[in-house]
């Protein structure tokens, strides 16, 4: 209690103003502080207070405290030794209640240890921890690669239109490449799309509509759908990357140095990668990139990704036109790339949730 409080506390005690507590005087008031409550006597007259409240509300919250300090203060003429009396006995009440709150504490706290013994010698349980999946990690590792190439990171959706996954991309419906790529269709022509190249379409045909022009290079992962039948190395839902680069002066020099880049910093410095042509609708010229690494295979040639620069009916497709614009492209399978990076040899171990080769994952 403050030395404001305790004064209006009096003031009310007395009925009238009181410039400051100094002022009250004289009293004969004996205090007992006993073990369970405090004893105040006035000749006579006699009245005791719990400690149970704590030191403030034994002063305030106390049903009529003052009140019973009363007949106490009749002929008081020490105002300001009562005032002070009052103070000492606050910091009295607050060390003997803080007493009882500790030992109530205590015996609470030993009651509940003797009700439900623990052995704090016991070790404690060992959480088991989640794993990155090898997929996510070697596909983040991709993009740090491309990212440090200062290519941006797009996700594109998987259920596609038949133009977006087919036609934009040059695959007109009879196109024999259609039959590679057998979906599955969910109605209409929606479909869920069989390779991640349908992010170019998309990510430039937002382009254009926000006004906006290239030079862009970006990077899209994502998971792709075919109808395969499943064995060790197919599996009807899979993962690629695709990458794009679209500008002025772009050339196949620009794809392979690219190529060169990412294969050394994914399989190593002494890493060679070979280009050899391929057919895509969507790029022309088209190649098939190799890489041979002592780190992958003992150095055998590996086949990892499909590329090539964008065919001009591409750029318009999606309304650039081709006598200004050059770009390349690329797609990966990044289940593949893992399998060879790990030696897993069955491309079902990735989706079957098995613990016992989830946790090789570290
Ligand atoms: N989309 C092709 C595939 O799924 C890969 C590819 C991407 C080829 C980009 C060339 C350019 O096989």
């Amino acid at each position: 209690m403050t030395r404001t409080q305790i004064k209006k506390h009096l003031e009310e005690l007395l009925g009238r103003e009181i410039k400051d507590v100094t002022e009250i005087e004289a009293f004969g008031i004996v205090i007992e502080f006993r073990e369970e409550e405090c004893l105040i006597k006035r000749g006579s007259y006699e009245t005791s207070i719990s400690y149970d409240l704590g030191a403030d509300k034994f002063f305030t919250a106390q049903k009529g405290f003052f009140k019973r300090l009363e007949p106490l203060m009749k002929d008081i003429q020490d105002k300001r030794g009562f005032g002070q009396l009052l103070s000492s006995w606050k910091s009295r009440v607050a060390e003997i209640s803080e007493r009882h709150e500790k030992a109530r504490l205590e015996a609470e706290l030993n009651k509940k240890l003797s009700e439900s013994f623990a052995d704090a010698t016991l070790s404690a349980p060992v959480l088991s921890m989640g794993y990155e999946h090898y997929l996510n990690k070697v596909r983040d590792e991709m993009l740090a690669v491309f990212r440090a190439m200062g290519y941006t990171l797009v996700e594109e959706r998987e259920l596609e239109d038949e133009y977006h996954n087919f036609e934009a991309l040059n695959i007109d419906a009879d196109h024999p490449a259609r039959e590679d790529q057998d979906s599955f269709y969910v109605g209409g022509d929606k479909l869920l799309r069989t390779h991640t190249s349908t992010s170019q379409i998309r990510t430039l045909e937002k382009m254009i509509k926000n006004g906006e022009e290239p030079p862009i290079a970006i990077v899209c992962p994502g998971v792709c759908y075919r109808r395969d039948a499943v064995d060790a190395t197919h599996y009807p839902m899979f993962r690629q990357m695709e990458g794009l680069v679209v500008d002025k002066n772009v050339c196949f020099a620009d794809l392979k140095g690219t190529l060169i880049e990412w294969a050394k910093a994914m399989f190593g410095g002494d890493t060679k990668i070979r280009l050899r042509p391929d057919y895509f609708p969507f790029t022309e010229p088209s190649a098939e990139l190799s890489v041979s690494s002592p780190d992958l295979l003992g150095g055998k040639w590996v086949e990892l990704l499909g590329c090539g620069m964008v065919h001009p009916q591409v750029f318009r497709n999606v309304g650039l036109d081709p006598d200004v614009w050059k770009g390349f492209a690329f797609g990966t399978g990044i289940e593949r790339i893992t399998m060879m990076r790990y030696g897993i040899r069955d491309i079902r171990l990735f989706a079957e949730n098995d613990l016992r080769f989830l946790k090789q994952s570290l």
